[in-house]
């Protein structure tokens, strides 16, 4: 399968987000990635269902939307989800995760579900033939810039072999500290899309087109 990059649209400068946005075409990612944060589920608050749509009028790059919210089930349809699309709801956030997803399933987009870095692999072992996407936090949710915690690369490798051997077809995400070394170990660890936050694309130090390219070299894409 060839990597994904899903670049994290809470690091952008929303001052220039339509200049940002041509950026990321120009370098060809796969996904936007909009952190949807409701001050409950994480310590937090990030992209509403308004920011969604001006992102969406400016762009036909699918979105990869992950609901950071408890009780996602209420608020799935308040952000228009769209064929190609990805919603990735929390295992932790509902306790109708299977019906959550049909929920998705129904608006049209891809499934996605997201399991923090302290919840076991085993927890979504039930779900994982109806799941698109398996989203691994590979830091805590809620902020941008922390450092990897370092058991969720095992716990990659642990979804993958799950996937493997249910004969599911899941994509794995990773989201959080996907450095350019960081990538290059959760790739080989067995993931498929990677979020490009302050670790990559959004480095203050770099020019965000060349850490796209370098990111795509790492991932061979
Ligand atoms: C964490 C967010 C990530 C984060 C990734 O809750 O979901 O998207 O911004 O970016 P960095 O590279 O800053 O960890
Ligand atoms: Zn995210």
């Amino acid at each position: 399968m060839k990597a994904k990059i899903s670049p994290s649209m809470m690091c952008a400068d929303f001052g220039r987000l339509e200049d940002e946005i041509r950026i990321l075409e120009k370098a060809g990612v796969d996904y936007l990635h909009i952190d949807v944060m409701d001050g409950h589920f994480v310590p937090n608050f990030a992209i509403g269902p308004d920011l969604t749509r001006s992102i969406r009028r400016l762009t036909d790059i699918p979105l990869d939307i992950h609901l950071m919210v408890e009780r996602p089930e209420n608020y799935i349809d308040l952000f228009e989800p769209r064929l190609g699309d990805i919603v990735s709801v929390h295992q932790e956030a509902t306790v109708h995760l299977e019906r959550t997803l049909q929920i998705i399933k129904a608006a049209g987009a891809k499934t996605g579900v997201a399991v923090n870095p302290a919840t076991p692999a085993i927890m979504i072992k039930p779900v994982i033939d109806e799941a698109d996407v398996v989203l691994v936090m590979t830091v805590n949710p809620g902020f941008a810039g922390q450092k990897l915690v370092p058991s969720t690369l095992s716990k990659i490798r642990e979804v993958k072999e799950m996937i493997q051997e249910s004969c599911a077809s899941a994509e794995i995400e990773v989201d959080g500290n996907v450095s350019f070394e960081n990538a290059f170990k959760m790739l080989a660890a067995g993931a498929d899309i990677f979020v490009a936050g302050t670790s990559s694309i959004f480095n203050a130090d770099m020019d965000k087109l060349e850490a796209a390219y370098k990111l795509k070299q790492i991932l061979s894409v």
